[in-house]
């Protein structure tokens, strides 16, 4: 195609998906036309439980490279497609993985849980993985007796530690969308709209979740506004799912949650946000950048995301 419009990359998109049998699965912080031409939209669980169970022969993962890595190691059979290497996540990157098997020895006889978003490596030095939306249930389902390591975001793992009561050491990551929210302008927009629920992902630092009316992953925090009486949202996560909250509830008033520093843009991933409808036609179109786990990495790594998605089907997760 020579000068080619959004519609006529939608169009072309739609041809070559049915053309090679591939399926798009989309992360609720891709932008909304993405959202709009996935086959599939979510957060990290329930793209992962897609990816595992999908007929398709390619899955292109619009969302970042901890999840389609995530993808292949639940199908490793099936081509997974990224339309940008670079979307990485700050997160996965404050974990590396020598320094992380250096924590593990340093913490000897602990259970090791790792966040979904970390990559194929430290899922290979872990025992079990969890999401935002099921690490609390992941840690419960552990015998009390055992201690555990929690990697890498220490918010989540704080947050995890208070609701459980179990001894859990926690890696220090954070996340530099979510911790960059800033309690004063929270607070300035809930005495502007005394109505509103501040709802919050539980990857931002405690004095925000500390004034949440509702604490819960992505997926959670749409439940919320879908069930919710309420009428107005401030949204302390990730922008894009604002996207999906208005598409359920159009009448509702959704207030993005700002940054400390509202001039860096940051309550938007700047990873999530490298993928484009430009690079996923061609990156269906050429079949690459494809994600590849080398076999060792591959197989350890396999043994803790099949344990989360056993334990989370058995939950009704
Ligand atoms: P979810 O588990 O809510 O999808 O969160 C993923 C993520 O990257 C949060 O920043
Ligand atoms: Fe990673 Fe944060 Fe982006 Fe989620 S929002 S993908 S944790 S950098």
């Amino acid at each position: 195609m020579e000068t080619t419009s959004s519609e006529q990359y939608i169009e072309e998109i739609k041809r070559i998906k049915a053309e090679k049998n591939a399926i798009i699965l989309a992360h609720y912080y891709q932008t909304g036309d993405i959202q709009d031409i996935a086959d599939f939209v979510g957060d990290s669980l329930a793209l992962a439980q897609k990816a595992a169970s999908t007929a398709a022969d390619i899955i292109l993962f619009a969302g970042v490279k901890f999840m389609a890595e995530t993808a292949k190691l639940l199908s490793p059979s099936k081509k997974v497609l990224l339309p940008d290497m670079m979307a990485g996540c700050s997160l996965a990157d404050s974990c590396k993985a020598d320094e992380f098997e250096k924590f593990i020895a340093e913490n000897p006889g602990r259970i090791v849980v790792s966040y979904v978003n970390t990559t194929a490596e430290i899922k290979a030095l872990s025992d079990i993985i969890c999401t935002s939306s099921n690490a609390v249930q992941i840690i419960e389902s552990i015998p009390e007796k055992e201690k555990i390591i929690f990697a890498p975001d220490r918010n989540l793992g704080n947050y995890v530690l208070n609701k459980t009561g179990r001894d859990i050491v926690i890696w220090n990551g954070t996340c530099h969308v979510h911790e960059e929210f800033s309690l004063e302008a929270i607070i300035r927009l809930k005495k502007e709209n005394p109505d509103a629920k501040i709802i919050v992902h539980p990857e931002c630092e405690l004095p925000v979740r500390l004034i949440a009316d509702f604490i819960g992953s992505t997926s959670s925090l749409l439940q919320f506004t879908k069930k919710d009486k309420g009428k107005c949202y401030i949204v302390a996560t990730e922008a894009g799912i604002i996207h999906q909250m208005k598409k359920e509830n159009p009448d509702k008033m959704y207030i993005p949650a700002p940054p400390i520093d509202s001039t860096c843009g940051c309550s938007e991933c700047s990873f999530m946000k490298l993928i484009t409808i430009e690079k996923i036609y061609n990156c269906l179109k050429n079949e690459i950048p494809e994600i590849t786990i080398e076999k060792s990495i591959l197989y350890k790594a396999q043994k803790p995301i099949r344990r989360m998605m056993e334990i989370s089907e058995k939950l009704g997760l």
